[in-house]
């Protein structure tokens, strides 16, 4: 059951595609409370309750015991002190006490969600404003409770299928030439790649939809001498627009009132990468049509894919609180500071960065009405992917693009995917990565994945190469990296013969992986859950926060500490565990039911396949074209027939739909032997192990 409990003056904020109807009854499971200027809701936990959700946060799969803030900030630091990443996702789901819930706390503002930390026994919501839609949905079983929640939020962005490739980037590729050459390295060394991205360097003074015409001389042949090579270039766009007169971005947005003002209607300027920078609004429609249009400059050249970054939106300062800045610190600098003042003056500079006062100085036109930018802050990242989202439709209507954002907010998953920011070189970070995938699917972001190898910091072979191991299943594979750190390429380091075997696994997979995106897109499930998800009844699994299930068949469960040569796995039925250290090399271990430690040198990645089912795997390719998604052999451990419905599609156009109007495909074993229902696919079946 779905019901919708308002409360204050909901803000409108595209997040559902269906209207609930508003309940006459009170919300139940809560007690509300009016704050000062905003509300509260309070929900008293049990001993053994379990919270999930809130998509990209950081700490645990579950929830609760600590405090979440929704407001998207430009976090450099993903700590786990930290209350705030690039987005705001506002479902909770409750397991414990009776039938799971969901909560959906619709509301563009601040909302904390303060689960258990002030109270071990109590969630506290706040609304800041006090303006929100509540949605409950009731089920009796959290995979419902998440499709109910999908089905309201309408179908997750579908890329292309050369998305599922590998991609190499880093903040500093700043030349036709480097790009080639990158490319080359891959290539000579048959280290897998489907595309590299330009970062802001491919501009000219950081200007959004310019390139820099000395440094990439041609675009257009540089782009398509990569489409020859199976490559892709994915460039950057910020969300800040340089002030600059004579920059027609700036020009045009200026003279019709395109950017979001301060409260006397001149343009709001604050200072991004390019320096003092106008910021669209995006809350417009006929702004998002004219930002959205300006991508096809560069879909010109022949580029199919796009980043969008900064639009939480980021602000090293704004015009006004720079000014406010000088003046306290020369007020400051003319006396012998003391500790305090010191101190103050660190908190000036410092708090000039993304300063709440400068998010309350400016404003937007949402829905024919001004509004002020903090009350409806979170918006902003959704609605600039929508704008490059109808941008590339309107250039091709019938092409899958790539699209990703950093900032978002649910409903953005319709137009793009996530990845999942500036993470560290660290080892914890592997982890995050992996606890952040389910939470994320269940708010309907599915395409995602984190910068794999770590954007700052400097890098370690080991810890690139443990971390591909996890990013060979995320369906965005990239390694980043930050200007100034240690090149992260694969070839740059000993180690790379091992990394690029484990890109042949994650190309040989690709009929799995993509079959299971495809799916769980198509059909509002998630490609990636907590095993509490699938497992309700198993007080271990119910805990577990280093390994998740991947996919109908699979559950993954990577290594992530340093020097560890294997890992302790609790498997919450029996399972295949197939070993892998390549595509062509890896071992069959049927394990039962328990805890295991699992032996797995540097150069092996585990996946186990639930005994009973089988997985596709092709013979992989050094790009995702290359794949043959019809030459298969079975992986899996069975006690009798079974099947896969493997889906396959020409992965490009937006109403993925094979010739003979089929999608999906039968293939498996059957009285010990492989079958598969039509579409000229072989398989062969002399990976299934069977019982006895
Ligand atoms: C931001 C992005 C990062 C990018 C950098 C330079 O920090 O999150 O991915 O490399 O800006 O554009």
């Amino acid at each position: 059951m779905i019901r919708r409990f308002d409360y204050g003056a909901p803000l409108k904020t595209d997040a559902l595609v269906k209207d609930v109807p508003l309940s006459a009854d009170a919300l139940p499971y809560f007690t509300v409370t009016e704050t000062d200027g905003g509300v509260c809701f309070t929900h008293a936990l049990g001993k053994d309750d379990l919270i999930f959700g809130l998509g990209e946060t950081v700490r645990g799969i579950n929830k609760r015991g600590h405090l979440y803030r929704s407001w998207n900030t430009d976090e450099f630091s993903h700590l786990e002190s930290k209350e705030s990443l690039y987005a705001s996702h506002n479902l909770l789901i409750f397991s414990g006490q009776g039938s799971p819930f969901g909560v959906f706390f619709d509301d563009p503002g601040e909302v904390v969600f303060d689960l258990g930390y002030t109270d071990a026994n109590t969630a506290a919501i706040t609304s800041v404003n006090g303006n929100v839609s509540v949605i409950l949905i009731e089920e009796d079983e959290l995979n419902a409770i998440v499709r109910a929640f999908r089905s309201l939020i309408g179908q997750s962005y579908l890329p292309p299928k050369w998305a599922f490739g590998y991609i190499q980037s880093r903040w500093g590729y700043a030349a036709d030439s480097e790009v080639r050459a990158i490319v080359r390295e891959h290539r000579d060394r048959h280290i897998p790649l489907d595309g590299v991205c330009l970062d802001i360097d491919y501009m000219v003074d950081y200007k959004d939809f310019s390139w820099n015409r000395e440094s990439f001389p041609d675009l257009k042949k540089l782009s398509k001498d990569m489409k020859e090579d199976h490559i892709r270039l994915i460039p950057i766009i910020d969300a800040g627009v340089k002030e600059q007169s004579g920059y027609d971005v700036c020009d045009e947005g200026v003279a019709n009132g395109y950017f979001c003002t301060y409260e006397d209607g001149s343009p709001f300027v604050g200072a991004v990468w390019p320096g003092r920078s106008y910021f669209p609004d995006f809350f417009r429609p006929e702004v998002r049509r004219w930002f959205g249009d300006k991508y096809h400059a560069l879909l010109d050249q022949g580029i199919e894919g796009f980043w969008n970054d900064m639009n939480e939106p980021a602000l090293f300062y704004s015009e006004n609180g720079l000014k406010a800045a000088h003046e306290e610190l020369n007020r400051l600098l003319t006396t012998n500071i003391g500790l305090d003042a010191f101190f103050h003056l660190k908190d000036v500079v410092l708090g000039m960065a993304n300063n709440r006062d400068d998010y309350r100085s400016f404003y937007h036109q949402h829905h024919g009405k001004r509004m002020r930018h903090d009350k409806v802050h979170n918006l902003y990242g959704a609605y600039m992917t929508q704008a490059a989202a109808e941008g590339l439709r309107s250039y091709d209507p019938d092409k899958r693009f790539l699209l990703f954002s950093r900032a978002s907010y649910v409903g953005a998953h319709r137009h793009g995917g996530v990845w999942q920011g500036d993470n560290s070189s660290w080892w914890s970070h592997i982890l995050l990565n992996l606890k952040m995938l389910p939470s994320l699917n269940m708010c309907g972001f599915l395409y995602t994945g984190a910068d794999l190898g770590g954007f700052s910091s400097n890098t370690t072979e080991d810890l690139l190469l443990r971390w591909l191991q996890l990013g060979a299943f995320t369906p965005l594979m990239r390694n980043h990296s930050a200007l100034h750190t240690r090149d992260q390429e694969i070839y740059r380091f000993g180690m790379q013969e091992d990394m690029r075997n484990i890109l042949t696994v994650r190309y040989a997979l690709l009929p799995y992986l993509y079959s299971e995106f495809m799916k769980c897109a198509l059909t509002q499930e998630s490609m990636f859950r907590p095993l509490a998800f699938d497992y309700p009844a198993d007080q271990t699994a119910l805990r577990v926060e280093d390994q998740i299930m991947l996919g109908k068949e699979c559950m993954i469960a990577p290594v992530y500490q340093q020097n560890a040569r294997g890992r302790y796995v609790y498997l919450p039925e029996d399972m295949l565990l197939v070993r892998f250290r390549s595509a062509a090399d890896y071992d069959l271990l049927p394990m039962e039911q328990g805890h295991h430690w699992i032996d797995l040198q540097l150069n092996e990645m585990p996946l186990f396949i639930r005994k009973g089912c089988i997985i596709p795997l092709s013979r992989g390719g050094e790009w995702v074209e290359a794949v043959d998604f019809t030459d298969l052999t079975l992986l899996g451990w069975l006690d009798g027939a079974a099947s896969y419905e493997l889906y396959d599609d020409d992965g490009t156009t937006t109403q993925p739909v094979l010739a003979d109007g089929l999608n999906a495909i039968l293939c498996g074993v059957k009285d010990g032997r492989a079958f598969a229902d039509g579409k000229g696919l072989t398989v062969d079946a002399s990976r299934v192990i069977v019982n006895g």
